[in-house]
């Protein structure tokens, strides 16, 4: 036999003895990148896969994907199975910020960098986290509904916040109530209803929006709600009760669904996150990171542990009045698709 046939049979018997799948004899001119998602059902998430595993190819780097289906106990194994696949990077969107830092303090032991991307991990040591600047999301969904309240009198709305276990969530709340509270305060808003939609479920919204109209009745104003998925659940409660499009709803993330209920009146803006810039940026960084150049962070963000080296990108407040010249311009969905 060709004596590097023989190298090659012998590198993959080795490889297969091991456990490890040849791709695990990474190297810093191809780095292999482990991407561990919390899930892939809300339609940002698999834009973000695909854009970052692109711009990680065009890179020269292999990624090896996993998804959890927000599931803490099947994301730490599957960020441990990308440990043992040898991954020179772990790029990670937790389902639990919290319950996450056990999966970074394993990669840490396998000295194998740690990037947080989107959602914070807390408590542990991370080399870098990528975000968009979430209080600013939430402040742009709080000012665009109080923009639109009644004038000459109490303002009702509800509140529906994210899942708990996602520190973003904590930071849209954050920002939502860096613009409520002061009017909350002065008794120019009264909020009638609001509660923390499990696993940013649709139905989860559903339930909390039907409770809402049970307690407080249909005399409301606004429903700030966190993100698209959710103002989705929101909506649907309100059709119901044939409502839709005559209380303003918020939501997040420019999802098509979203974005053809802002141009039918049903819901009245989104946040738009160019997640494209996001992941490219992203796999840029994992790149280095594995190739072991230097980091150009915009800040930090204290996690607990340290403080984060972070890059923060901006975000767009979208209606139906600039949805062509952002969402669509970008390129983000076509006009075709949005009608
Ligand atoms: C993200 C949002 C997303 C939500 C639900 C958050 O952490 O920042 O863009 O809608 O999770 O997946």
């Amino acid at each position: 036999m060709n004596p590097h046939r023989l190298l090659h049979r012998t590198v993959t018997v080795l490889a297969l003895l091991a456990g490890l799948s040849t791709a695990a004899f990474a190297s810093k001119d191809k780095p292999l990148i482990g991407l561990s998602l919390d899930t892939l059902k809300e339609e940002r998430w698999q834009q973000d896969r695909d854009t970052f595993v692109a711009a990680a190819q065009k890179l020269g780097a292999t990624v090896i994907v996993q998804a959890a289906n927000s599931d803490d106990t099947r994301q730490v194994s599957d960020v441990e199975s990308l440990i043992s696949r040898g991954v020179d990077v772990l790029v990670i969107v937790p389902h639990n910020g919290d319950a996450m830092n056990r999966a970074v303090k394993s990669a840490n032991e396998a000295k194998i960098p740690v990037i947080a991307y989107d959602r914070l991990i807390l408590n542990a040591d991370l080399t870098c986290y990528l975000t968009f600047d979430n209080v600013k999301v939430g402040e742009a969904q709080a000012s665009y509904a109080v923009a639109h309240l009644p004038a000459g009198r109490k303002a009702r709305i509800v509140r529906i916040y994210g899942a708990k276990t996602d520190h973003n969530a904590l930071m849209f709340k954050q920002g939502q109530d860096n613009i409520l509270l002061p009017l909350i305060k002065a008794g120019k808003i009264e909020v009638v209803h609001e509660d923390w939609a499990t696993d940013w479920k649709p139905d989860e919204a559903k339930k909390i929006m039907d409770a809402a109209i049970a307690r407080a009745g249909t005399n409301i104003d606004a429903v700030v709600v966190s993100n698209d998925g959710t103002a989705g659940g929101a909506i649907q409660a309100l059709l119901e009760e044939h409502l839709d499009g005559k209380i303003l709803v918020t939501g997040q993330d420019a999802d098509l669904a979203a974005c053809q209920r802002i141009l039918r009146g049903t819901q009245a803006m989104t946040v738009y996150k160019p997640l494209k810039s996001l992941a490219t940026l992203a796999a840029g960084v994992a790149v280095d990171v594995a190739r072991g150049k230097p980091l150009a962070p915009s800040g930090t963000l204290d996690n607990g542990f340290k403080q984060v080296p972070s890059i923060f990108e901006k975000v767009i407040a979208v209606d139906k009045d600039n949805l062509m010249d952002t969402v669509v311009k970008d390129g983000f969905h076509t006009a075709s698709e949005l009608k």
